[in-house]
């Protein structure tokens, strides 16, 4: 496990969150977290409680949470920070932004996306994150085989998701897709809740682009 935000080898910043020096530019995930390791990404990754269950139980990982919201990135960080983490990084971006944007081609080995904003009323569908083109950026960012996990309560936006990647050639359902080994704030509370939970794994079969 690296150690912990050393100001000289994180040149970028003193504590997790990551301060791109361009927000139009593939980060250097070498340099953040400076090591080579492969990348798991939490899209949406609110108060950083599953990123910091999964990067506490994979060292030998590097781990990025993607956030909108500046009071959940400084729980986030907050959250690192007391774990004493060296390989987790938030960055504060809007997702498709980022994912579009700032990760390099084939860098990924596991998108998350736990409980995105659901967006139920039709007039406001179109907010929702997961589009065609969106399922394309993840595609591109991720390394061959690599995988998108998503959980949602949301029929509905699951049925859609699945739609929309069947519409593609590009990835396969992973059958094996279950419940991961960490657990995210609104999972739980919609476990408490005895709501339904439904789970998607979509594999990258086709090479980069
Ligand atoms: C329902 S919460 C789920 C948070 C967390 N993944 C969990 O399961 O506990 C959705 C989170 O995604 C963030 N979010 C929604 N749309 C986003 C976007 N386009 N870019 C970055 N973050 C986004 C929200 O701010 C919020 O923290």
């Amino acid at each position: 496990m690296p150690p912990a935000f050393p100001l000289a080898l994180n040149q970028q910043s003193p504590g997790p969150e990551i301060l791109p020096a361009d927000y139009f530019a593939p980060l250097d995930f070498e340099e953040i977290f400076s090591r080579t390791a492969q990348l798991e990404v939490d899209l949406g990754c609110g108060d950083g409680a599953f990123l910091v269950e999964i990067a506490t139980l994979h060292p030998e990982r590097n781990f990025l949470g993607i956030e909108r919201l500046p009071g959940r990135v400084a729980t986030a960080c907050r959250r690192i920070t007391r774990a004493g983490l060296g390989n987790a990084r938030i960055l504060h971006l809007e997702n498709s932004h980022a994912v579009g944007r700032l990760l390099p081609p084939g860098s990924v080995l596991v998108f998350h996306l736990m409980f995105p904003d659901p967006w139920p009323k039709r007039r406001h569908a179109r907010r929702r994150l997961v589009t065609e083109s969106f399922l394309a950026d993840i595609h591109r960012a991720l390394e061959p085989h690599g995988e998108l996990r998503i959980a949602t309560d949301q029929r509905d936006y699951f049925l859609e998701i699945e739609r929309l990647a069947a519409k593609t050639v590009q990835f396969h359902p992973v059958t094996e897709a279950g419940k991961p080994a960490g657990s995210s704030t609104f999972e739980n509370r919609f476990i408490r809740a005895g709501e339904e939970i439904y789970r998607l794994g979509l594999r990258k079969v086709s090479p980069v682009t």
